[in-house]
């Protein structure tokens, strides 16, 4: 089974940025928690970052047919990019959101994703261990 990870904007400065917020870990050290835990469960996972919506759409687009599922923490745009949650549902892959920080317990407009109507679930607050309950998630939604 393979799955797409994808992180939006402003995750590349992981580690350095807001550390009280997103924790002291690079995205690189992210990275390597996510590969391991893919490779424990079986999966093989692909992994990008990119801060421009753009490219996320279109690495959502190309998932059709090369994915089993995707993995998305679309940082900022979780809040307003009706595009990237048409991406999503567009392609209808299991999709997971995952978010460091949990969302609900900051400023107000953080509250309202507009990601998680189109995808199957979303985890928030839990750290970089988010991307790992989110792995184990879309496996299990595959059926796998
Ligand atoms: C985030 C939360 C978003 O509100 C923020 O814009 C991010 C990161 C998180 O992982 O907690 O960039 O998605």
């Amino acid at each position: 089974m393979r799955v797409l990870v994808l992180h939006g904007p402003n995750l590349n400065l992981l580690g350095t940025r807001e550390t009280d917020v997103y924790g002291s870990s690079s995205l690189a050290e992210v990275n390597l928690r996510i590969e391991a835990e893919a490779t424990a469960l079986g999966l093989e996972v692909e992994i990008h970052q990119s801060n421009h919506e753009g490219v996320l759409v279109e690495l959502v687009h190309g998932a059709q047919g090369k994915f089993d599922a995707i993995v998305i923490n679309p940082g900022a745009y979780t809040h307003y990019s009706y595009t990237l949650a048409d991406a999503l549902a567009a392609v209808g892959l299991p999709a997971v959101e995952v978010h460091l920080s949990n969302i609900y317990a900051r400023e107000k407009f953080r509250h309202l994703s507009v990601v998680a109507p189109v995808v199957h679930g979303q985890i928030s607050g839990l750290g970089s261990f988010g991307y790992l309950l989110a792995l184990r998630a879309v496996r299990e939604l595959a059926g796998r």
